[in-house]
């Protein structure tokens, strides 16, 4: 991989990189639009990601190319001009980083040259825009020598987010892509930011992932307007309530105060934030005492919850969930990451897993029309400097 990639450097910059980097893509257990709650959530990181390799120039232009967008070619800004620009592209992930880690004071004052390469599908929801903003905080990182702590790269990262490209996202796909463990889950407390490495140990399952292959076309302006429903839950309940966030209300204390909110559909999203914040809790868990039943069962009540009350899935997802929930050998399936599109993963006896990828492929073509893409999730380190 990063041997093709090496010669496609010399041939697009004419020089040989430096350095080849990794940051993974995720996917979330469960624990899901509860990080911008105060809630706990569950990913983890993943082998696919994007592949950086990169070098430094003596002037100040930075080259940017990607392999996935070869059409767009090189896109060039000067390091002393990082403003969002559109046609730019998706080259503002970057620069955004670059932006922010300078403005915090960090030492990037010249140029560089940076080809990547991402194997996750594109707009797949397995956050190939953090793995992006991370791979470019290790590069810098090590280009320019910085004295930056992980967890700050996981912290610029969600800023480049909600400041630069303007999408109101939580911590989580940051946290897990910067922060991943090689066959280890994340369980974080996005109020705290304290974690635990949970050893992913299913057994004879395999956690399988299903791409819709739809669009997360509105996905944006859909979640932003989910993150407001919440925050106008949460202030009625904090008319007679002292709480910060949902994510500290037992789900007693929730059912007990519904009147606070007042209103039908609020009343829904925030039901979804305070469940699912317990059920990552017990999902946890059921991890921890092997109780691998116990844990699919709230998979699915996840996914419920995320199709009724909190309404992000749409007929892709439902179909997919529901027709590997059905299936023999399965403890339980869900949507991952934002919804409206995207992935969903499901436990599978391993054992089950072709005959359980023929069933969902052919049941997904007829009822949608085109195919889902089926594979087995391996759980990787986060994001590195490979050599
Ligand atoms: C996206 C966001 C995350 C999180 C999930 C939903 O992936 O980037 O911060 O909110 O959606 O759980």
């Amino acid at each position: 991989m990063t041997k093709d990639l090496q010669e496609l450097f010399n041939a697009k910059f004419g020089n040989k990189s430096t350095g080849e980097y990794f940051a993974p893509g995720r996917i979330n257990l469960i624990g899901e639009h509860t990080d911008y709650n105060g809630g706990y959530v569950f990913p983890a990181s993943i082998t696919i990601g994007t592949y950086g390799l990169a070098r430094k120039r003596e002037d100040k232009k930075v080259r940017l190319y990607s392999e996935n967008f070869p059409e767009k070619g090189i896109i060039e800004f000067s390091i002393d001009d990082l403003d969002f620009h559109k046609e730019h592209d998706w080259t503002n992930y970057p620069k955004g980083m670059m932006r922010f880690l300078k403005s915090d004071g960090f030492q990037i004052e010249s140029g560089m040259e940076i080809l990547f390469y991402g194997t996750i599908p594109n707009g797949a929801g397995l956050s190939s825009s953090a793995s992006i903003e991370l791979l470019t905080g290790v590069i810098l990182q090590d280009l320019f020598d910085l004295d930056v702590k992980m967890i700050e790269l996981v912290q610029t990262g969600k800023r480049v987010e909600n400041k630069f490209i303007g999408v109101n996202s939580g911590i989580m796909d940051q946290f897990a892509i910067g922060m991943g463990k090689m066959d280890h889950a994340i369980l974080l407390d996005t109020n705290t930011l304290e974690y635990e490495l949970v050893p992913a140990e299913f057994g004879e399952y395999v956690v399988a992932i299903m791409n819709t292959n739809k669009r997360r076309e509105l996905a944006d302006s859909k979640y932003n307007e989910r993150r407001s429903e919440c925050e106008e839950a949460l202030s009625r309940l904090q008319t007679k309530l002292p709480i910060r966030s949902l994510g500290e209300l037992s789900e007693a204390e929730f059912f007990n105060n519904t009147d606070l909110i007042g209103d039908e559909v609020l009343i829904k999203r925030a039901k979804h934030a305070v469940t699912e914040n317990e059920r990552t809790k017990k999902a946890k868990m059921a991890l921890v005492n092997g109780d691998l039943a116990t844990f699919g069962k709230l998979l699915n009540a996840s996914h419920a919850s995320l199709q009724y009350d909190y309404e992000v899935t749409g007929i892709e997802l439902d179909t997919l969930v529901a027709t590997a929930q059905a299936q023999s050998g399965v403890l339980g399936a869900r949507m991952t990451g934002a919804g409206f599109g995207g992935c969903a993963i499901a436990l599978v006896k391993e054992s089950e897993f072709e005959h359980f990828t023929e069933n969902v492929k052919a049941a997904y073509k007829e009822k949608i029309g085109y195919a889902t893409d089926i594979y087995k999730a391996s759980i990787d380190d986060g994001a590195r400097k490979l050599k």
